[in-house]
């Protein structure tokens, strides 16, 4: 994969993303992680890597009068995310280069994102100085990709797919920073303390395989991976069979597992 294209959301595949993805796979999790921020009553949250909004969405539920900031590397995520929860000020921003003053929000929220920043401990590092002292991180990674059972599945059908060359996005990426005490190494580097890290494991739940195969495949950057390779929707027909053999016809449910991570600026 051409450098930088791991992490790069463009045009239709925020929508995709958000159709067919978000609500089976990540906002079981967005639920969890915005109780957490909420435990704390922050006033000022920002999210980073916020993607299409689905824990924006719940930490304004979650944290009523909390002034929520969400930003994005991806600008098509940000479009999507700005329409889907207008209560929150959208910004385009790199985690690894925010444009906001040191020490001026009282919790800073991450899910599945920090896989993606090339340098997780400047990412975690500006994450701590945008942090008052007071403040609190939640960061959430995936565990390994046999614990998550739609991410599974997929990289069998990738593998069908294309036999002698499987995409390995799913598993490098997004399931690639799924040691957690490695997690907690950078966030300490990066100059926190009190680092909590609890497992999660949830269901989702989807109308069909092949709404979950087609938001792997054209809703993330697996999608330039396949059309690399192949045709994206023959290779989607490919996956959604190959997910019903596993889940069966109709409605599918999936166990997934991921770890949540918080942690306070060492003073
Ligand atoms: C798997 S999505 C998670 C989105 C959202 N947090 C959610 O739970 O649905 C990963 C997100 O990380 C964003 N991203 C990747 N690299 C980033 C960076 N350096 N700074 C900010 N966001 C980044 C992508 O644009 C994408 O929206």
């Amino acid at each position: 994969m051409a450098q930088g294209m791991e992490r790069r959301w463009v045009d239709s595949m925020a929508e995709a993303y958000e159709r067919w993805l978000v609500p089976t796979v990540f906002r079981p999790f967005a639920v969890d992680l915005a109780g957490r921020v909420g435990e704390t009553t922050p006033g000022r949250v920002l999210e980073l890597a916020a993607g299409t909004g689905v824990v924006t969405r719940e930490i304004v539920r979650a944290v009523p009068g909390a002034e929520v900031t969400a930003t994005d590397l991806n600008q098509a995520m940000v479009e999507v995310g700005r329409e889907q929860v207008p209560e929150a000020t959208w910004e385009q921003a790199d985690a690894l280069d925010l444009p906001y003053q040191d020490g001026e929000f009282d919790a800073v929220a991450c899910q599945f994102g920090v896989m993606f920043f090339p340098d997780k401990r400047r990412g975690f590092a500006e994450a701590r100085r945008v942090l008052k002292p007071s403040g609190r991180a939640l960061v959430s990674t995936w565990d390994t990709v046999d614990t998550h059972d739609f991410a599974a599945a997929l990289a069998a059908g990738l593998e069908r797919a294309f036999p002698d060359d499987p995409p390995t996005f799913i598993a490098t990426v997004p399931h690639g920073y799924a040691d957690p005490d490695l997690v907690a190494g950078d966030l300490r580097a990066a100059g926190f303390d009190g680092i909590t890290i609890d497992r999660v494991t949830l269901e989702g739940h989807a109308p069909s395989a092949a709404d979950v195969a087609t938001g792997f495949c054209a809703g993330t950057p697996l999608r330039p991976q396949i059309e690399a390779r192949a045709d994206l929707a023959a290779t989607i027909a490919v996956v959604a069979e190959t997910m019903g053999e596993r889940f069966g016809p109709g409605p599918v449910t999936g166990r997934m597992t991921a770890y949540v991570l918080e942690a306070t600026p060492r003073t």
